[in-house]
């Protein structure tokens, strides 16, 4: 059962996940980040670290972002091979539509 990222990341990727994951399963493009569920060991360390609690064991996924189970592992897939695994924390995107932390 993976982790999945919702939509609070979206315009936000603060990245804190990414300098905890033990296996390097995030990939991120413009947007936001993702969760390959394919590597990811269901560790829960990423929850506690995203400061807008973007990330849910997908089991946990709140209904209204229940797409974001499949949008991750589509993600994943078309961003591998395409520059977007991401294994290091970033500066922080915090667009417009990023909420308060
Ligand atoms: Fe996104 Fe939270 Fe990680 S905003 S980049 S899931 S720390």
């Amino acid at each position: 059962m993976p982790y999945i990222v919702c939509e609070p990341c979206r315009d936000c990727k603060y990245t804190d996940c990414v300098a905890v994951c033990p296996c390097d399963c995030f990939y991120q493009d413009d947007v936001q980040l993702y969760i390959d569920p394919d590597e990811c060991i269901d560790c829960d360390a990423c929850v506690s670290e995203c400061p807008v609690q973007a990330i849910f064991p997908e089991a946990n996924v709140p209904d209204r972002w229940a797409p974001y189970i499949q949008l991750n592992a589509e993600r994943v897939s078309a961003l591998k091979g395409s520059g977007g695994h991401i294994t290091d924390k970033q500066v922080p995107k915090q667009g417009p539509s990023c909420r308060p932390a």
